[in-house]
């Protein structure tokens, strides 16, 4: 018997209802065979809510076989298939259903549920991948505990694992083998995993804080098993910091980790067994690049932690998605500012968040971090729910400080463990831990939309005093025109002329103010000569920020403060201004004025903090000078940055010789060494553009060829592959050949060639679509090609229109093989009204086009619905 899907309906976060019956076990028997698995399911029920007579559950492709109640086959009559749904009539007050059902793990080509890819069987369960597996009530608010026997041939899958502990396992004649897991902590389905399949196995060990020692184990393909240091490492340094900074310790005698190749995203925090996007887990020198390396330890990190933010407390509903991935990358991006630089690592969280969150509040598709509707929960994984939701975290953590905000957490944990709450639940913890009020924060919680915060201030020389008044205002977005004022922390400290910092009069550096109103001023001083402000220190809080001092202050700001964050950001500021002057009067040339002299200071400094001056003297991205355009000029931004690049590159042309001669060095993985590749390929990235290219391309060419790691080589290739004017089709064929076996590096080498600003460019994206290497069913290699593609500005919005038509068309075949990764790389159309009015046309007719095939799935259908508003 088949089912129908459901339909696409508007699930409201008003609407909630706890669920009628609760499911104090689970009994899950499955038989795994890539076409037709069968999984046999107990469900140990009791009703809850007295005035429900029937038992729904959710379900999704199943093919049923049979049900039945307390051992009872299912007379016909007694039960029905609605979409979506299966109705049981009139069930008793607590019972035992059973039922069998057959899944086609093979034919699963969204990732979705169970599926059998490079011949291992995997399973995604969040948000709502479980109902694809067997009946169920696939909702997060309904906590059992799972014992699952897994059962399959022993020669194709000698390894089989599910959640908590493996309490049994035995052989079969016919040549089948079984394991019993059985996890002691009831949770909800979607943290459920099952593996089965050929792995080599990298064991280590981590003693915890209490002495009990725990088993780490990191399953990958045989051919990756030299490639499993990193990810171990950052697995027991995780753990350990999680003692240190918020006392928890981990639950399980055992922690899996099993990696693929074929993931629809990062990684998967399933109760004690992981699983990961490969990309977050292999890394050796040859084939991992640095920033391969710091992924992997954030990502592991990410996921760990979810152990006790996501797992033992978990959400209510979908609509809390925030309450664990907010609180989860602050505490993933706070363990990555431990270990490594945490100024560098700020600047990189900031850069993130204006590229994706705010790009996102500024698009059809803003929402609040807590949406209040959905029509797919699998489109609400943004980075709104995700890095919004961790600076609204961060700005608690910034009033509170570190033990107040840790006694928050602790109650948090205290009263919460076990339990499935909201953010309610988190904020009201916080606030009774450290007896502070933040009922104002929830604000930040369910209005869309990026602040803007305006600092007017001046110095007043007869009383010494500085005059600052703070501004906001946030714009409107769609279905909310009204705005309130939101709580926004502002860290503030002054300097003196000479670079000295300036004290505050009680004698501290560095004060936080809190705007709670729509405005409100502040006196500082009195100080003894005129002072400069640096304002929104660290970015302590998710806004926009307009200085009417600009200019002066930038070019001041850039050179002095000690905030590292606002130095950047500083001269990013002077760098984009200098870019847009350009971009509307081209013909006036390109004034560096205030830029040189701040390059000058940092690369005097450079061999200090390699990494930092790396961000210091990085041009800011196509896509960061067209968020400060109203009307969004593509091919001017280009010339615009590349008229910049040119010019820093001539007038600094020996320090980036020098810098590219003194900085070469043997590999070592420090961030000393990291920071020091970063700088070198910067050197080069420069020198490459200026007077002297023809120089610079043979050193590009030996660097490539005798690079000893592959942040060398990549860099080297990188910038001779996007160059227009270099011929690197034989560095290419070479790379290929090099590394072929390595479906990692081969995604590199598809994006690679998508980078140049050519008319070439197009056809050598249709050509990549048919390179035998090419694969529609992994997600990675989709994302090599059509990621890169889309972020090559100039050639996705070419004005004839053929970047969006050829993207749509390739969304159309995506999305009848997986509607989740097809909806995601549609969201790049959701920005079509801040391009002039061609584009916009055009931009809206492919998505239209798109919105008009045949079995649209409810993952594109919605982003395309929102997207054109
Ligand atoms: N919860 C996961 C994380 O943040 C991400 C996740 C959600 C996911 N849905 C997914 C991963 C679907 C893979 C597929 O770490
Ligand atoms: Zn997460």
């Amino acid at each position: 018997m088949r089912m129908t899907p459901a339909p696409a309906v508007v699930v409201h976060r008003q609407d909630y209802s706890a669920p009628a019956f609760a499911i104090d076990e689970v009994k899950l028997e499955i038989f795994l065979r890539p076409q037709g698995t069968e999984v046999h399911t107990q469900l140990m029920l009791r009703r809850l809510d007295r005035a429900a007579r029937d038992l729904l559950l959710d379900g999704d492709a199943l093919e049923l076989l049979s049900l039945s109640v307390d051992g009872e086959v299912l007379p016909a009559e007694r039960y029905s298939l609605e979409p979506g749904q299966l109705r049981i009539r009139e069930v008793p007050e607590s019972f035992v259903l059973e039922s069998r059902v057959r899944i086609h793990p093979q034919a699963n080509t969204a990732l979705s549920g169970l599926y059998y890819a490079d011949e291992v069987f995997l399973t995604q369960c969040e948000a709502e991948g479980f109902r694809r597996i067997t009946w169920y009530l696939d909702r997060p608010d309904v906590l059992a505990r799972f014992v699952v026997t897994l059962n399959a041939p022993k020669q194709s899958c000698p390894i089989l694992l599910s959640n908590g502990n493996c309490v049994a396992s035995g052989e079969e004649e016919n040549g089948w083998h079984w394991a019993r897991w059985e996890d002691p902590f009831p949770k909800p389905c979607y943290l459920f995993a099952a593996v089965g399949g050929h792995f080599h196995v990298a064991k280590d060990r981590f003693v915890t804080l209490s002495g009990r020692e725990i088993g780490l184990e990191l399953y990958v393909a045989e051919r990756d098993r030299d490639a499993c240091e990193q990810a171990l490492q950052s697995l027991q340094k995780a753990m350990a910091w999680d003692e240190k900074v918020y006392g928890r310790e981990y639950d399980l005698d055992r922690y899996l980790i099993v990696a693929t190749d074929s993931f629809n995203m990062g990684a998967m925090e399933n109760k004690g067994l992981n699983i990961f996007n490969s990309k977050y887990v292999l890394a050796s020198p040859e084939t991992a690049t640095d920033i391969d390396y710091q992924g992997i330890e954030s990502v592991i990190a990410h996921e760990y932690f979810h152990n006790w933010t996501g797992n033992r407390v978990t959400l209510r509903d979908w609509f809390q998605l925030s309450l664990k991935e907010g609180l989860t990358v602050f505490r993933d991006q706070e363990f990555s500012a431990d270990m490594n630089s945490r100024g560098v690592q700020r600047i990189a969280e900031v850069r993130r968040l204006r590229a994706a969150q705010f790009a996102e509040d500024a698009s059809a598709l803003a929402h609040p971090v807590r949406p209040d509707s959905y029509k797919e929960i699998n489109n609400f994984y943004t980075a709104t729910v995700y890095e919004k939701g961790a600076e609204v975290i961060r700005m608690m953590h910034t009033l509170l400080g570190v033990d107040e905000f840790r006694a928050g957490t602790d109650l948090y944990f205290q009263r919460h463990d076990g339990q499935a709450v909201r953010i309610e639940e988190l904020l009201d913890a916080l606030a009774t831990g450290s007896g502070r009020d933040l009922s104002g924060f929830l604000r930040w919680y369910s209005q869309a939309g990026t602040p803007r915060l305006k600092a007017e201030g001046h110095f007043d020389a007869q009383s010494g005093r500085y005059l600052l008044r703070l501004q906001q205002q946030t714009p409107a977005t769609p279905g909310q025109e009204q705005k309130l004022p939101v709580p926004i922390p502002v860290r503030l400290a002054f300097f003196y002329e000479d670079g000295s910092v300036a004290a505050l009069p009680a004698g501290e550096e560095e004060t936080i103010l809190l705007l709670e109103n729509t405005a409100n001023d502040w006196v500082f001083g009195p100080f003894a000569r005129p002072v400069v402000p640096s304002v929104l220190r660290g970015f302590s809080a998710p806004v926009l920020l307009e200085r009417t001092d600009a200019q002066a202050a930038d070019t001041f700001l850039a050179q002095h403060d000690n905030d590292s964050f606002n130095r950047w950001d500083s001269l990013q500021r002077l760098a984009h201004k200098a870019l847009l002057a350009h971009i509307e009067k081209p013909t006036q040339g390109l004034d560096t004025g205030s830029l040189s002299a701040a390059y000058a200071a940092a690369l005097a400094q450079a061999r200090q903090d390699p990494a930092f001056t790396a961000e210091l003297l990085s041009l800011p991205t196509e896509d960061s000078i067209g968020q400060q355009m109203e009307c969004i000029d593509v091919d001017g931004i280009h010339t615009a940055r590349e008229a910049l690049r040119c010019a820093l590159a001539n007038e600094f042309s020996e320090d980036w010789q020098r810098l590219y001669e003194e900085l070469a060095a043997p590999y070592r993985r420090d961030g000393e060494a990291m920071g020091a590749r970063r700088l070198r390929n910067l050197a080069l990235h420069y020198a490459l553009a200026g007077g002297r290219a023809e120089a610079a391309q043979t050193w590009a060419e030996r660097q490539y060829r005798d690079a000893d790691n592959m942040t060398d080589r990549l860099a080297a290739l990188q910038l001779l592959a996007f160059d227009p004017h270099y011929d690197a089709q034989p560095l290419l064929a070479d790379f290929y050949k090099r590394w072929q076996q390595h479906p990692l590096i081969i995604d590199r080498w598809f994006s690679l060639q998508l980078g140049r600003v050519a008319p070439e460019t197009m056809q050598r994206a249709k050509d990549l679509l048919q390179h035998p290497a090419f694969s529609w069913r992994v997600p990675n290699r989709v994302r090599a090609v059509l990621g890169a593609f889309a972020v090559n500005l100039s050639i996705f919005h070419a004005r004839d229109g053929s970047g969006y038509r050829f993207y749509a068309q390739q969304l159309r075949h995506l999305d009848d093989l997986n509607p989740q990764t097809a909806a995601r790389l549609a969201t790049v159309f959701s920005r079509w009204s801040r391009y002039d009015a061609q584009r916009q046309q055009q931009m809206r007719a492919a998505m239209e086009d798109l919105r008009s095939k045949d079995k649209l799935s409810r993952d594109l259908g919605e982003i395309l619905e929102r997207s054109l508003g």
